[in-house]
């Protein structure tokens, strides 16, 4: 068992095909934020296909512990919103669970508030570092104080907060986002200036709240004191669970797949470009704009692939898939590699290193650089014991591989999937056979 895993686990079997049409819980990052900020808007916003994850549930509940008063009827989410200033101090220290952007992207929200909270993490999360964000917010006025090392948890003293111009030392979109949250809250424009474009959810659920975000270049800026509308919105199909089922239709022979309201962002949709550009027959259909948010169906066949390299530049917005590109880098006939995802290292699991391990158990070459991984191509995969490292993207690439190994994968601790896709296994059997 791995460092955080459970007991339960999982038999993947070889497939023949991967067929059907299948449709995704909505998208984990654009869930957060309209939770987030539906309940520092004023009146109510209905949050439709909120995302099914343990992540989303995670903030869901610190929200309601700082006042918000939230309903779910599965996966339609409606918040009272409480106004800027109407969240209330939590009795209780906020669980983040396994959610790095429930953590940080709250702390933006709770730097400007006038008291104190407190949040923390499972074991994972305690391990993840905090430093990033308590930069910009200690600039712009707050008082935290973490564990050793800016790890979890934090101790947030809010307060009136100043507006900066921050240029971010790492893309990352989380840490962009919790300085606009805290920019919200500030008296006057407060910038954020990105190297790389990371995902942009936050400005698009801001604009659609009635937010004006300015947009020039790599600078983004947002005006506070800000007043949020509550909104209703449907949120997109999760383009980072959807690339298992893009990975497994193209790799598994006679395979013919639709996947539909994929959300289609293009700060997303890198993953989509790499494994088109590796010859894989890939289309997208009936797109269409949505809050915001571009969204379509994406059908895919089985294909052969050509691997290559990951430009680094591609990577902050393929972050997500590194994991299951690696595995599917094993079955292309140059093989895969990519540099520059150091960031890796510091995800749910050292990923790097998850995936590196666990290759090497399923018989294949990997060679694990520090801030990259090369992965040999047309390599047999054997089935054997996975361990998903209480990584649910590490125990869903494996369970992809495991469809095109050569006898059974037994993926270890396989509930860690819970964190971002709890269905994840009855929609795969519902695709494969
Ligand atoms: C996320 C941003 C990315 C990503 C994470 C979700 C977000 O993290 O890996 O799964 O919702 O903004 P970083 O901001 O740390 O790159």
């Amino acid at each position: 068992m791995g460092l955080f895993g459970s007991a339960k686990s999982r038999k993947i079997k070889p497939s023949k095909s991967v067929t059907g049409s299948i449709q995704l819980p909505g998208d984990k990052s654009i869930s957060h934020r309209y939770a987030m900020l539906g309940a520092i808007a004023e009146g109510p916003s209905e949050i439709h296909f909120f995302s099914s994850s343990a992540d989303c549930q995670s903030t869901l509940a610190c929200l309601t512990k700082l006042g918000a008063s939230i309903e779910r009827k599965d996966n339609l989410v409606t918040v009272q919103g409480v106004g800027l200033r109407g969240l209330r101090p939590s009795r209780e220290v906020l669980d983040a669970g396994n959610s790095g952007s429930t953590m940080r992207m709250l702390a933006g929200i709770l730097a400007g508030q006038p008291f104190r909270s407190v949040l923390n993490g499972d074991a994972s999360l305690s391990r993840r570092p905090m430093q990033r964000v308590i930069d910009p917010l200690t600039r712009m006025g707050a008082r935290i104080r973490s564990a050793e090392g800016a790890r979890p948890p934090l101790e947030i003293e809010g307060g009136a907060l100043q507006p900066i111009r921050y240029e971010l030392p790492v893309a990352s979109a989380q840490v962009k986002s919790a300085v606009l949250f805290a920019g919200l809250y500030g008296e006057g424009e407060t910038e954020v200036v990105e190297q790389i474009t990371t995902r942009d959810h936050t400005e698009i659920a801001l604009e659609q709240m009635g937010v004006e975000i300015g947009r020039h270049g790599q600078t983004i800026s947002v005006r506070g004191p800000a007043r949020l509308e509550g909104k209703a919105a449907h949120i997109p199909g999760d383009i980072s669970s959807a690339a298992f089922f893009l990975a497994a239709a193209l790799l598994v022979a006679e395979s013919n797949l639709v996947i539909h309201n994929v959300g289609l962002n293009p700060t997303r949709t890198a993953i989509l470009d790499v494994l088109a550009s590796m010859g894989g027959d890939i289309h997208v259909l009936n797109v269409e704009m949505l809050h915001g948010e571009l969204i379509g169906d994406v059908r895919v066949g089985s294909s052969r692939l050509e691997g290559g390299e990951i430009p680094p530049g591609l990577i902050p917005r393929l972050i997500d898939e590194l994991p299951i590109l690696a595995v599917l880098g094993t079955q292309t006939e140059k093989g895969l590699s990519f540099r520059g995802a150091g960031e890796l290292r510091v995800k749910e699991s050292d990923r790097l290193a998850s995936i590196a391990e666990n290759l090497r158990r399923m018989g294949a070459e990997v060679e694990e650089l520090p801030d990259g991984l090369r992965v040999a191509g047309r390599q047999a995969l054997r089935g054997t014991e996975i361990d998903g490292y209480g990584d649910h993207r590490i125990a869903m690439a494996f369970a992809v591989g495991g469809l095109v190994a050569q006898g059974t994968t037994l993926i270890r601790g396989s509930d860690c999937v819970d964190v971002s896709f709890p269905d994840f296994f009855d929609v795969l059997a519902g695709v494969t056979d």
